[in-house]
């Protein structure tokens, strides 16, 4: 006789669901004919716009050529200088290298992990041209406030929104702040292609000069040009690149956009099950809530304290040990080799470094379940409280 073992499946830092409607659009788009940008695009662009209520919305390869090409449609002098957060993913600093522009990175608020008006004019040093806002985790940040500490108007801002559909400052969709608003559809994302970017903005110049951008600086509506009845003809007319979005991507994009009010409830929901759970465990901090406005939860990311009586890196171990994977976001940029030579001496970063000593991504997508919520708080309480007793009466038992 077979004997039923059962056992704990992994919970996985993330996963990535493609629902069968959107699987049925793509299958379709493949099977059209035509494949890369086209009708799906022009479509998925225009509900993309509609739903975070921009005039316009252009899709791209990623939400890295997103920024890139934001960066380029602002037209600022070549070698001008963008402020950032030292807390974000190292491609949005790529990004703004590649635009042609020097990186000038800011430390953070401790609470928010977002730089506030205090960290930026500590980083203004002779001043900068534009600035880049990430909305870390979906926590919305100050746009105007941090523009005007920046000393910058808000045409002169790039929002960097891969964590941000969804989120709301006070009532208002992020997506029309600023100058350009940049999402990701990355696999692990609120809104998951796979890969994918978007550009919304009320700027007609910006989303035109975006459109030519994508695609080589070639002349608007450039995928046209072998549709029937179409002309061969083209010009160059920018100093453009390869990121336009396929027909694809934005077959999926449009069906996953009509369960995306729902999944944010979901997330929601989920994030207040994780507060709940933990908030009994001693030394493990929460992520904040907004005074005001809607968090998108991408991220669900706690501090560990010392008071917890477990470094992060040790919680991490112990937890994936137990088949529970977490992730770091982000290892601070100013600590990167390649980005070191952008820092300007004297710099201040105590925040960041503070901050990455003790954060922890736990698993957080909208298929996670209740039941995996609590395995997961459970398994972080069971060991801070297992340490704090090992501390005191050592056993050989201890798991890691
Ligand atoms: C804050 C932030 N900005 C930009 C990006 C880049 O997005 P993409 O992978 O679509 O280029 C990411 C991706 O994880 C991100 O987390």
């Amino acid at each position: 006789m077979a004997l039923a073992i059962e056992t704990e499946q992994p919970i996985p830092f993330a996963r990535t669901v493609i629902t069968a409607r959107a699987r049925q659009a793509a299958s379709r788009v493949m099977a059209s004919g035509w494949v890369t940008t086209g009708p799906e695009v022009v479509a998925f662009e225009k509900d993309f716009a509609q739903w975070v209520g921009a005039q316009h919305a252009v899709g791209v390869a990623s939400c890295t050529a997103a920024i890139e090409i934001s960066l380029r449609a602002l037209e600022l002098a070549p070698g001008s200088r963008v402020l950032t957060s030292t807390i974000t993913f190292c491609g949005a600093i790529h990004a703004i290298i590649h635009a042609g522009h020097i990186p000038v990175l800011a430390d953070v608020d401790p609470v928010t992990l977002m730089p506030n008006a205090d960290t930026i004019a500590a980083a203004l040093g002779r001043g900068v041209d534009a600035m880049v806002v990430t909305h870390y985790g979906g926590h919305g940040a100050p746009v105007m406030e941090l523009a005007a500490a920046a000393r910058l108007p808000l045409s002169r801002v790039v929002e960097d929104a891969a964590h941000a559909l969804g989120t709301t400052i006070g009532a208002r969709r992020v997506g029309s702040i600023s100058g350009a608003t940049c999402f990701s559809f990355y696999a692990t994302k609120n809104l998951p292609i796979g890969e994918g970017g978007m550009i919304t903005t009320d700027d007609a110049r910006i989303a035109s000069l975006s459109r030519t951008l994508r695609i080589h600086g070639m002349s608007g509506d450039a995928w046209k040009r072998y549709m029937p009845g179409a002309s061969w003809r083209y010009d160059v007319t920018e100093d453009g690149i390869k990121a336009n979005m396929t027909d694809v991507q934005a077959a999926i994009g449009r069906v996953h956009l009509k369960s995306l009010a729902s999944w944010q409830r979901r997330r929601e929901e989920l994030a207040a099950h994780y507060d709940t759970g933990l908030s009994f465990v001693r030394g493990i901090v929460p992520p904040p809530h907004p005074a005001e406005g809607r968090h998108a939860w991408h991220l669900y990311v706690i501090k560990v304290k010392p008071e917890f009586g477990v470094t992060r890196d040790k919680l991490i171990s112990a937890l994936t040990a137990q088949g529970i994977h977490c992730s770091v976001h982000f290892i601070p940029n100013h600590l990167q080799p390649y980005f070191r030579r952008f820092i300007a001496r004297g710099s201040d970063f105590s925040a960041a470094d503070a901050a990455f000593r003790e954060i922890v991504s736990l698993p957080f997508y909208h298929s996670l379940t209740t039941r995996e919520i609590d395995r997961v708080c459970a398994a972080i309480a069971e060991i801070g409280a297992f340490s704090r007793v090992t501390t005191t009466t050592p056993t050989p038992a201890f798991r890691w």
